[in-house]
């Protein structure tokens, strides 16, 4: 038999190695329900338009039907000689209806089809990814409700910076994750365009209605070149990127909590159900997957990659080039989705060591920019108080004391002006008070932000008609 991408102009059938060297149904199968959804609405379009009969339409769409039912319940037979998943189903239904399926095609190329399919994937990959990332901000903003009393150190340079409240840092995360959200987003509005009736490269003769497709298959607006609609991967990029970022942060906070969780560290005690044995040292209880989490940020950006330097440099229009677009995204989408799964109960499940924490807070001077504020408060110029703080950290250096534990003339020789009052704000407890900018750390500021996020989750649940 031939195979239906091998037309009357071939007098033979291809070198069998062609056959395995090209294929990509190993790969688009899982695009089935997409191409079909695809064909269906192509199928209405062209008896609305007379190119075929109402009668031949309604065969199509029960035929359709039988062979996703046939693949979903695994009775369907894939084959390499078939190449990819738009074929396959061509191919089931031609034998179903013999010439009425055969009229599929009319009007369509696989050139616009298989970005059709491409399309409506993404829209539903990127609607999970944000249920996902939903679910990872709800788990921070209910460990910062359950966390408000604890104050952390705040790191630069992975050095003891300042303190802040637990509370500022884990709603930190929530704004990092809350980006990715409006990437997410972003990416969807670009995949959300008609490209099916674009043809192979130049459009059709035929009298189709693109209009009528686009709205039965929800997109925004149609692909107004065919030439760029069928060499068109931006929005499989756009995608691609977004992930990445996604799984970067994803990466930070992982390695952030390995951290966290040695002995040295000591913050954080993570979900024992989400901890992995060593073979060898009984009592080991390691953070696997969070460093599955961090070593898979690496796929996604390769991913990314192999991506652009696949489309980069492609002449107009479509390429076979492009069949590989699917592996690396597909397997992007996998793996952010599997990190976001775990991410959720493992920032559920941890708990901060609230005593390992307090005991060491007043470590590494997080009072000492709250003081040299004070002194440009005072009316100091700030390089010239920036000078005088350094001098008393060193001090209290060589004393091993921390700034609250020097005597009060210590502050007053480098700079008269003070009194007693100025252990008020020293300690990292008492310096956390005195941050009042929008953004800080400042405690009201941070309550409000809690508000905020509560609110908006609490919203977005609402949407989802979980309010
Ligand atoms: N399997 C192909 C892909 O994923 C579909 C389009 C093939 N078009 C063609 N003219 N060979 O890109």
């Amino acid at each position: 038999m031939a195979t239906p991408s091998r037309s009357g102009v071939f007098a033979g059938a291809a070198d069998p190695r062609v056959e395995r060297f090209a294929e990509s149904i190993s790969v688009d199968r899982r695009l089935y329900a997409y191409d079909i959804e695809g064909s269906l609405a192509h199928a209405q379009m062209l008896a609305k338009t007379g190119l075929i009969t109402a009668e031949e339409c309604e065969q199509i769409r029960q035929a359709l039907q039988q062979i996703r039912q046939e693949i979903e319940q695994g009775d369907f037979k894939f084959s390499a000689a078939l190449e990819d998943i738009h074929m396959h189903i061509e191919q089931a239904l031609i034998e179903r209806l013999g010439d009425v399926g055969r009229r599929l095609h009319t009007g369509r190329s696989r050139n616009d089809q298989v970005t059709t399919d491409l399309r409506l994937w993404i829209r539903d990959a990127i609607d999970g990814l944000d249920q996902r990332v939903l679910a990872v901000q709800r788990a921070f903003v209910d460990r910062a409700e359950g966390d408000r009393e604890v104050i952390l150190p705040a790191y630069t340079h992975l050095q003891r910076a300042q303190p802040v409240l637990a509370v500022h840092y884990w709603l930190a995360y929530c704004e990092k994750l809350d980006r990715d959200r409006q990437r997410l987003a972003d990416a969807r509005r670009r995949a959300n365009v008609l490209s099916l009736g674009t043809g192979a490269a130049a459009g059709t003769s035929l009298p189709i209605d693109r209009q009528y497709v686009c709205q039965l298959l929800g997109f925004d607006s149609l692909a107004a070149n065919s030439l760029d609609a069928s060499s068109d991967r931006d929005f499989v990029l756009d995608f691609a990127y977004a992930m990445s970022v996604l799984a970067a942060h994803l990466a930070g906070w992982a390695e952030e909590w390995i951290l966290w969780s040695t002995h040295e560290f000591g913050f954080l005690r993570l979900p024992e159900q989400f901890c992995t044995c060593s073979s060898m040292m009984p009592q080991k209880m390691n953070p696997d997957v969070l460093e599955l989490i961090r070593g898979r940020a690496a796929r996604v950006t390769g991913n990314l990659t192999s991506l652009l330097v696949l489309v980069q440099g492609l002449p107009l229009a479509y390429n076979r080039d492009l069949q590989e677009d699917k592996q690396p995204l597909f397997d992007s989408y996998d793996t952010v989705d599997a990190c976001l799964e775990l991410a959720a109960p493992i920032v559920a499940g941890s708990q901060l060591n609230r005593s390992a924490i307090a005991a060491r807070l007043e470590e590494g001077y997080l009072d000492a920019t709250t003081l040299m504020e004070h002194l440009i408060g005072k009316g100091l110029p700030q390089r010239t108080a920036h000078h005088a703080v350094g001098t008393l950290v060193r001090k209290a250096i060589d004393r091993q004391v921390g700034l609250r534990d020097l005597p009060l003339e210590e502050f007053q020789a480098v700079y008269p002006d003070v009194d007693s009052s100025i252990y008020d704000m020293l300690g990292a407890t008492a310096a956390v008070e005195c941050f009042t900018s929008y953004g800080s750390t400042a405690p009201q500021q941070v309550e409000d932000q809690l508000r905020r996020w509560q609110h908006r989750l609490g919203a977005a649940d609402v949407a989802r008609g979980e309010g």
